[in-house]
């Protein structure tokens, strides 16, 4: 993929770099996106069945059932090479952030250290009366051994607040940066979405890296239209070892 010399110089001379990725990043390890035409999850299933506080009250092991299919997908991916450039645009700049919509651990798998995980993360499991982490034992729900409640995701549904303090840091990452990078999100969710239009704001070089059209690529000073498993190790290549 061709990347602009001017988009590759203004990242190679950052100094604090924040990317915003959403599950188009993680499509090509296999895990499905919410919204894409054919495979997205919301065109197969009901969130407010499946991705709410009242579903879960309602039938909590309809949900947890669900949460644990999704939870075998991740376990069985691995990360592609949009996780790795990542991980590797980390180690290259001076201060780099990733902010994640995504709950499935592949950031973090790939290499990737400073990781703001808006939604959550599926892999861990917490008591649904007081957050607090806990091992699911059997059942389904499996009950919190301490005090009865039944065991859910730590992953965020719609109606919920985002874990304390994450979209702050997330904030100050976008108004602080000089590139941001929004990758493989729809830029529909809010309060996600907005960050893309702080940086912008702030002043930063806003790159979007998605095969389709979004809310973002009005805002866009560089729209590179592929797959991130493409866009991304092409953009690191071009910006840190001259092409
Ligand atoms: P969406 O499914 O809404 O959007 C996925 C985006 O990825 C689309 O814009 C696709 O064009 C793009 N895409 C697909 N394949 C790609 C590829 N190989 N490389 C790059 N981009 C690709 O998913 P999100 O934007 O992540 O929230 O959805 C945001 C939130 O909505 C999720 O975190 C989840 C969902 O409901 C909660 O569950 C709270």
């Amino acid at each position: 993929m061709e990347i602009p010399r001017e988009l590759a110089d203004a990242l190679r001379g950052a100094r604090a770099v924040a990317a915003l990725t959403g599950s188009g990043v993680s499509a090509e390890s296999g895990v499905p996106t919410f919204r894409d035409a054919r495979s997205g999850l919301w065109e197969r299933f009901d969130p407010e069945e499946l991705a709410t506080p009242e579903a879960f009250l309602r039938d909590p092991k309809l949900v947890w059932e669900w949460y644990s299919w999704r939870r075998g997908l991740v376990l069985r991916a691995e990360p592609n090479p949009a996780h790795r450039a990542l991980a590797e645009l980390e180690r290259r700049v001076l201060c780099f952030t990733l902010i994640t919509q995504n709950v499935d651990g592949l950031h973090r798998r790939a290499g990737s250290g400073n990781v703001i995980e808006l939604h959550g993360n599926i892999l861990r499991t917490v008591c649904s009366a007081e957050r607090i982490p806990r091992e699911p034992g059997g059942g389904s729900p499996p009950r919190c051994p301490h005090c009865g409640a039944p065991l859910r995701p730590d992953v965020v549904w719609f109606g919920e607040a985002l874990p304390p303090g994450a979209l702050e840091e997330a904030s100050k990452a976008a108004r602080g940066c000089e590139v941001f990078l929004c990758v493989g999100t729809s830029g529909v969710v809010y309060p996600a979405a907005g960050l893309p239009r702080e940086a912008a704001e702030a002043g930063a070089l806003l790159v979007e890296i998605n095969p389709e059209r979004t809310p973002v690529t009005s805002l866009a000073d560089f729209v590179l239209r592929g797959r991130a498993g493409e866009a991304l190790p092409a953009l690191v290549a071009a910006a840190f070892s001259g092409g």
